[in-house]
């Protein structure tokens, strides 16, 4: 028998093997994307061009989600999602009236399905591969260095009448948007700086409205909400 032979067609065969995981294991994200996420997420775009549309989508568009997450939020929050959106997707949907003012009704909420911790590294990597407004990203530029003080917060709560929507902490604020107090660990910087600047260029119609307001202000928001998702707010609820 040649050894030699044998000995390469054992290589060979072993490179093959090795070719073919690797590429399994890349290829695991966009699998489990396409088969568990798109029923209710939208993965492809455009975002929803009618009012009809947007009051029907079960959950965030994540066709930008590279543009719009940071990759190690997304990669922890799917193995122990919490609750972002206080009266989910659409508020109208999950609110009744209280006392003195509407309250979310929880029994309509769900939670979120759960990811292992390797499924959602390759989850995480395959949605930070989506990219296809990063021409808004890449116009922005953060600046860490403005201090927000007590005005980033004032333009927030009362100013600018975002808390009207928004929740600054859990519990209080408005509940027809996403919470604001994790924001920071969330989100990029330059997507909250380019959201809050024209929040219909992302999603032309959505609700929240183009408050029109000026750069600087802005950047003192943005620090504002980041300062606000240092907090440990599990320790405090
Ligand atoms: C039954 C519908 C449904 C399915 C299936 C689903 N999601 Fe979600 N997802 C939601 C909803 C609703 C939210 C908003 C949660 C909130 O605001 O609290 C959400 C939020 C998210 C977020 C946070 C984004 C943000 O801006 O709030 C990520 C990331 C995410 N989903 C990824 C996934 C992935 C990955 C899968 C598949 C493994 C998946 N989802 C399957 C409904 C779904
Ligand atoms: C009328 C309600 C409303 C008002 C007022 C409002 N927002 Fe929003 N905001 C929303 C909605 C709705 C979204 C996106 C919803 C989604 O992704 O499900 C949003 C998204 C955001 C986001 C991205 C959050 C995320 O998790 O995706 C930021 C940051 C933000 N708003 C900041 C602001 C600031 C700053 C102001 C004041 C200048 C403001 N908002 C005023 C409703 C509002």
């Amino acid at each position: 028998m040649n050894y030699r032979i044998v000995f390469l067609a054992f290589c060979t065969f072993a490179l093959g093997c090795m070719a073919l995981t690797t590429s399994a294991i890349a290829g695991d994200g966009a699998n489990i994307l396409s088969e568990r996420c798109a029923s209710c997420h939208d993965l492809t775009g455009p975002a929803p061009t009618t009012l009809e549309k947007i009051w029907q989508r079960k959950a965030p568009d994540l066709f930008y989600a590279g543009d719009k997450y940071e990759q190690a939020w997304v990669e922890a929050w799917l193995q122990n999602p919490k609750r972002i959106r206080p009266a989910g997707m659409f508020y109208m949907d999950h609110i009744k009236p209280g006392e003195k003012r509407d309250m979310v009704d929880d029994s309509t909420l769900t939670d979120h399905i759960k990811l292992s911790k390797a499924d959602a590294s390759a989850v995480a990597e395959a949605l930070a591969a989506k990219q296809p407004m990063n021409s808004l990203i890449d116009a922005e530029k953060h600046d860490p260095a403005v201090s927000p003080g007590p005005l980033g917060e004032m333009m927030f709560d009362k100013f600018f009448g975002c808390m009207a929507c928004h929740q600054i902490e859990p519990g209080y604020g408005g509940l027809s948007g996403p919470e604001v107090y994790t924001a920071g660990s969330r989100l990029k910087p330059e997507y909250m700086l380019s959201y809050i600047r024209n929040p219909q260029a992302w999603d032309p119609k959505i609700w929240m409205p183009n408050k029109h307001v000026p750069d600087v202000s802005i950047q003192k928001m943005v620090n504002y909400m980041v300062d606000l998702s240092k907090e440990d707010w599990n320790a405090k609820q």
